[in-house]
């Protein structure tokens, strides 16, 4: 007979967004996919099962969008995150453009310097924010540049980006609220993001140079600029947030970063591991599909739980520590398979910098106050974090 294990609770509540990893166990130990009576959708929390949905991008569709209610995935596909091939194989090579490592090669130097500079100005203060002042402060004066988008709307890209986060979540007062914010921001996007306007050697001046070479139509800029503008800021300035936060809570960790600075990239790995920013997407089924005796349906939503597959403890040992050393190939804080973060050379690129910064200047990290989570659908991360560098 089909199982069928069911989960009583508002995954999006403000209590289960600010501490969802009590809840993704509870959804792991039922089994392999878990109803979501509250959201009429499944979940799927454990490690291995997510990767071969991940990988089964023919079977857990993403063109009929990726959010968790009707009216985002009525409005969203035709993008990049929300299409599926043949399309989605033609967009990624437009959309990935200027986020290939020889095309960031370009930007290296000027973040690296930057984040040198950044960190020299935070240790002659007595204490800062690590999100305000340290964790924002590369997407905000670099990433949002390359973008390419007018000062007005470059200065609202931090809001919208929030906004287009909370719509993927399900019918709540977040969604409402930031449906307004998304209307007007496409509003403006259509208005004043337009080929004259945008900086001439940005991402969005890019899409527009493909409409030349008819790679893509005119009516797809503005759909395309959304992979742009949704994740380029948030999802970083998250990640960098957590990393702070981590090894203001491990200082041994932090130690051995300094001894040992060549785990720079296995600590980033790590720390998007234990602490995902971006918790889940979801996806459609195009066929039934059978998995531990649980039988899913044609049509079915499925939640996808990254930051629950993470911290899966049939996967990893010990899976809520911080550990630097950890082999970590296969997490999927990025995703995992052919939607597999796009910009993440990027992300990883500004985290590796500022980090780098930190382990030649820094000796101690001290969060001086408990820091406040950000309320929001999809994205987990930090609004603020007092904290104190000393050399
Ligand atoms: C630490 C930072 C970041 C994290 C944790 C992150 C995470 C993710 C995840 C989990 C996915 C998979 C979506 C899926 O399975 O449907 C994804 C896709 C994507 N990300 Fe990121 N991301 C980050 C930074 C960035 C940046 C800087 C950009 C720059 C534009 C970006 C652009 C995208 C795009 C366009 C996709 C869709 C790719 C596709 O569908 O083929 N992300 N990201």
């Amino acid at each position: 007979m089909n199982r069928r294990p069911t989960y009583d609770v508002d995954l999006y509540s403000n209590e289960v967004v600010v501490n969802p990893y009590p809840h993704y166990r509870a959804i792991r130990d039922l089994g392999e996919a878990v109803w979501l009576e509250q959201h009429s959708m499944w979940a799927i929390g454990r490690h291995l099962d997510a990767r071969n949905a991940l990988s089964a991008h023919n079977i857990f569709i993403s063109g009929k969008g990726v959010a968790a209610n009707n009216l985002s995935n009525g409005n969203s596909p035709g993008n990049l995150l929300a299409s599926d091939p043949p399309l989605h194989t033609h967009l990624r090579k437009v959309v990935s453009k200027p986020l290939h490592p020889k095309a960031l090669a370009r930007i290296k130097p000027r973040i690296e310097a930057s984040a040198g500079s950044l960190i020299d100005r935070l240790l002659a203060r007595k204490s800062f924010d690590g999100i305000l002042d340290l964790a924002q402060f590369l997407p905000i004066s670099i990433v949002s540049e390359m973008v390419g988008l007018p000062d007005a709307g470059r200065r609202n890209m931090l809001e919208y980006a929030a906004a287009v986060f909370d719509l993927f979540g399900v019918d709540n007062t977040r969604t409402e609220a930031a449906l307004p914010i998304v209307i007007k921001m496409r509003k403006y996007l259509s208005e004043q993001a337009t080929r004259d306007k945008v900086l001439p050697e940005g991402w969005i001046a890019g899409l527009y140079d493909a409409v030349d070479l008819g790679l893509i139509k005119q009516e797809q800029v503005q759909t395309l600029m959304r992979d742009y503008l949704g994740p380029s800021l948030d999802t970083t300035i998250f990640a960098i947030g957590h990393l702070l936060h981590l090894f203001g809570q491990y200082p041994d960790q932090w130690k051995l970063l300094r001894q040992e600075p060549n785990r720079v990239g296995n600590a980033i790995n790590e720390a998007i591991r234990l602490e995902s920013p971006i918790r889940g997407f979801t996806r459609v089924l195009s066929q039934d599909y059978t998995i531990g005796g649980i039988k899913l349906f044609t049509g079915d939503r499925v939640l996808i739980l990254y930051a629950s597959a993470n911290r899966d403890e049939r996967r990893w040992d010990e899976p809520e520590k911080f550990d630097i050393c950890r082999v970590l190939t296969d997490h999927v804080g990025f995703g995992y398979g052919i939607h597999q973060c796009v910009g993440m050379q990027l992300a990883r690129l500004e985290m590796r910098s500022v980090l780098t910064a930190m382990i030649a200047r820094v000796s101690k990290i001290k969060i001086l106050g408990a820091p406040v989570y950000a309320k929001n659908n999809v994205l987990r991360g930090l609004e603020t974090l007092p904290i104190k560098f000393s050399r």
